[in-house]
């Protein structure tokens, strides 16, 4: 995929995020499986991930999250043009999530719909909704990446159960006309030849629910963390180098890296490829884990909100996912 030559100025204007108030600590978990605080620090650099309760959605954090966005952006529900979900939790199979939101937040100018690329889903979303805004199709976009992890994970699996946590981000795009700024360039990639590797078995055409399937625990997300680690560390260090070397960009003209959450040594693998100093890392895997499509949108929310961005600053979204799937966005603040 070619670099954007002449990229038209597609801004992030608005930021928002939502994460369940319970907490599920590794001391929590080492009562409900055989694991340890040692274990989960050492090999994921998670402390601990919030979990949203029985009554709550992934949409219902998605609105929750939008809300905020919009309000931070001094946009109306009712002006936007498109409102894109990145989830691998939808509420149900359909509708899609994005009109639960759209419904959710009385958006009923836009239109709405779902994108499945796992933990790399909002870079694809961010890169579509660029492509729209950049089309003069629509003039803004709310962009989305929420999940309820919780509801897919198995409890009773030390291999799984301690990585995960909900959340939702929501980012607002808009066209703005400021040349230079905005998304500049993004790098999308998958290969299906894997896709075995991360998984929900069941509960989806090829295996409907069914008794068996529930015994089976295959409702649940499955994982061969060996491999996945493996090609994570190759996938994440490759896009995220060949995105910076493609801008011209050197490790210190990085502001903020705000990588994809799912083991603490796979981001610093990331990093390292490129000489990034520790420091320009945005991590929220030690308080919330591995929140999938959420990760990156909540990491883009919080570096909008919390770190006083200047005119200039360079931030890099990378991520890596079920698919498989793999990408990266930059955006020049
Ligand atoms: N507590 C204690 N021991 C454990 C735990 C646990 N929670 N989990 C696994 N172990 C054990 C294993 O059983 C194994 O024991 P054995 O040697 O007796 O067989 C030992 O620890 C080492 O296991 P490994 O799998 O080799 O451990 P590793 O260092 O690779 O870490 C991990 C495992 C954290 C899962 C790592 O492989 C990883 O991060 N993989 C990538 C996961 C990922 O990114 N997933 C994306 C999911 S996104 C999505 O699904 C939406």
């Amino acid at each position: 995929m070619p670099k954007l030559e002449q990229p038209v100025p597609v801004e992030v204007v608005g930021a928002g995020y939502y994460l369940p108030e319970r907490v599920l600590t590794n001391a929590d978990l080492e009562r409900m499986v055989d694991t340890s605080d040692e274990w989960i620090v050492e090999r994921t650099g998670i402390h601990e991930r919030r979990i949203a309760d029985d009554s709550m959605s992934t949409s219902d954090m998605a609105v929750l999250a939008s809300q905020k966005a919009l309000a931070h952006a001094g946009l109306a529900a009712e002006d936007v043009d498109m409102i894109i979900v990145a989830t691998v939790t939808p509420d149900m199979l359909f509708p899609s999530t994005a009109c639960l939101v759209q419904r959710g937040i009385e958006a009923r100018n836009a239109f709405a719909f779902d994108i499945s690329a796992a933990c790399t889903g909002f870079i694809y979303a961010l890169a579509t909704a660029y492509t729209y805004l950049a089309s003069g199709y629509i003039g803004n976009a709310l962009v989305i990446g929420a999940e309820k992890l919780s509801a897919i994970t198995d409890y009773k699996d030390r291999n799984t159960c301690v990585l995960f946590g909900d959340g939702a981000g929501a980012v607002v795009l808009k066209r703005t006309g400021r040349k230079g700024h905005g998304i500049c360039d993004f790098i999308l990639e998958s290969d299906g030849r894997n896709a075995h590797w991360l998984q929900v078995p069941a509960g989806g055409s090829r295996m409907p629910a069914s008794t068996k399937s529930i015994g089976e625990r295959l409702h649940y997300i499955s994982m061969e963390g060996r491999e996945v680690f493996k090609f994570a560390v190759t996938a994440m260090k490759r896009t995220t180098v060949r995105i910076a070397e493609r801008n011209s960009l050197k490790a210190e003209d990085i502001t903020w890296l705000i990588p994809h959450q799912a083991n603490k040594r796979i981001i610093d693998a990331a990093a390292e490829a490129l000489g990034l100093d520790q420091r320009r890392i945005h991590y929220n895997i030690h308080k919330y884990g591995n929140m999938s499509a959420a990760s990156t949108a909540v990491g883009l929310a919080e570096v909008m909100l919390h770190n006083n961005l200047q005119d200039g600053d360079i931030l890099l979204l990378v991520a890596f996912g079920a698919g498989m799937t793999w990408g990266s966005l930059l955006i020049r603040w």
